[in-house]
């Protein structure tokens, strides 16, 4: 099994271009299920999830095509099936985001029902809840999703969580819908933005993502585009806490600094001095204190959950003691013990850590147990004194393109191994 291999101690220093958003390309490339015709991405990272979506769409029939540049055409034309099989779901939970195109596009669709994960339970039931109130017809049966609609129609649907995915689902589901649907308590997440502008150019008509509200005015049929993913901003927070932790200068290139507004002022309230471009984010902590930060995870525009792990591992180095509170995931919190292998002080009780900063820490084995605590392991291991190995990291390669070269052109010592 892959593994990282990481001598901790040197200042990172230098720039890294940051990769197409996981998060927006795995609806985008489940947005294409509504296109007529053929539609090209651009901008995709080379993601295991990435791959896992590739498989899905042409396990349905879909034509998919990469090119060198890794722009993804696809063309639906010759789609034979509406499933979603287990094999697939079960590595990714975000198969889920063909279940409203498909439905909406085609009249039915089957998608395995996601379990929980590591983080988490991780229901469904507003995505599911949100397409019956727009007509769909939904049974849970033998682990399988399975709904039918001649056509859906458009509804108020008030969501009662804020829920990136499920927000995304009923979005696509509503595009193609009769009338008007009027999306409520929505996520506001950039993803979200980033979708509904795809979905626009498609020939959608959505007005107010990016706000709670979101409308849209069902239309007949969409047609292909080629549209460009927007860029990581949990990659980008990821390299910045690479460079915050480390105490040396990153600059990240192609990134998008409008969408990391709460991450940013925390980096700022932890000492660094930050700078933005239009297109560019500079993180200098070189001779500045590292300080503790308290943290409380929100829906956007509120403090990310996918970049709390990265902070706690920032805390662990810093002077001072900071709060952690994580609000949106019932077990987000399993890189605390890890951390505590290589001398971390944390106290958790249940959702909060209290994290009490200490000089050193000091690299031992340990293991990823999620994506992004797999990224707080290898920030700490950059940090710590001596020999760091995480294990698991498949984890990682969900997320994160070629982590170990991009940090090793920053002057990390880090490699992969593999046994
Ligand atoms: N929830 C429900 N019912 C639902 C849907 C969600 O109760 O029907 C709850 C969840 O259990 C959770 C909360 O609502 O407590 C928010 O979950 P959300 O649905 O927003 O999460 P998601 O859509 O499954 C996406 C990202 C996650 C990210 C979260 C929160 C994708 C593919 N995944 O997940 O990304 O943490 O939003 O921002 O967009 C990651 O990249 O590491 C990752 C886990």
């Amino acid at each position: 099994m892959e593994k990282l291999i990481i001598e901790g101690g040197t200042p990172l220093n230098g720039e890294v271009v940051i990769s197409g958003a996981k998060n927006a390309v795995l609806p985008l490339l489940a947005a294409t299920l509504l296109a007529d015709g053929k539609m090209t991405i651009k901008n995709v990272p080379r993601l295991r999830d990435v791959n896992t979506t590739i498989r899905l769409l042409q396990g349905m029939g879909v034509s998919v095509k990469v090119n060198d540049d890794y722009h993804i055409t696809t063309d639906t034309s010759t789609i034979s099936s509406y499933v979603a099989p287990y094999e697939l779901v079960k590595t990714m939970r975000a198969s889920i985001l063909v279940l409203g195109p498909t439905l909406a596009r085609y009249g039915e669709a089957e998608v395995s029902l996601p379990g929980g994960c590591a983080i988490g339970s991780r229901p469904v039931n507003i995505h599911l809840s949100g397409l019956e109130a727009m007509g769909a017809e939904i049974t849970v049966h033998e682990g399988f999703i399975r709904a039918r609609a001649e056509r859906l129609k458009g509804t108020r649907i008030v969501m009662d969580k804020v829920t990136v995915t499920g927000t995304e689902n009923l979005l696509m589901a509503a595009v193609l819908a009769e009338g008007t649907s009027i999306l409520e308590h929505a996520a506001c997440e950039p993803e979200v933005v980033d979708l509904a502008n795809c979905l626009n150019q498609m020939g959608a008509n959505i007005i107010g993502a990016g706000t709670p509200t979101i409308v849209v005015q069902g239309v007949e049929r969409l047609h292909g585009v080629n549209y460009t993913v927007l860029p990581d901003r949990i990659e980008t927070g990821t390299f910045l806490a690479a460079a915050a932790i480390t105490r040396g200068r990153v600059k990240t290139l192609g990134a998008a600094p409008g969408t990391l507004d709460s991450v940013l002022q925390k980096f700022r309230e932890a000492g660094a001095a930050v700078e933005t471009g239009e297109d560019w984010i500079e993180l200098d902590m070189r001779s500045r204190t590292l300080k503790s930060v308290d943290i409380t995870t929100d829906p956007h525009p509120g403090f990310p959950t996918d970049m709390q792990a990265q902070f706690m591992a920032m805390n662990a180095f810093a002077q001072g003691i900071g709060v952690v509170v994580e609000t949106i995931f019932e077990n987000r919190m399993m890189h605390v013990a890890e951390l505590m292998r290589m001398g971390a002080n944390i106290r958790l009780e249940g959702n909060t850590a209290i994290v009490a900063g200490m000089p050193d820490l000091y690299g031992a084995p340990v293991m990823a147990t999620d994506l992004r605590a797999s990224a707080s392991l290898i920030l700490a291991g950059l940090a710590a004194k001596g020999k760091t190995t995480v294990d698991r990291i498949y984890h990682t390669d969900r997320g994160y393109e070629k982590i170990e070269v991009r940090l090793q052109q920053l002057g990390a010592k880090i490699e992969r191994v593999n046994n």
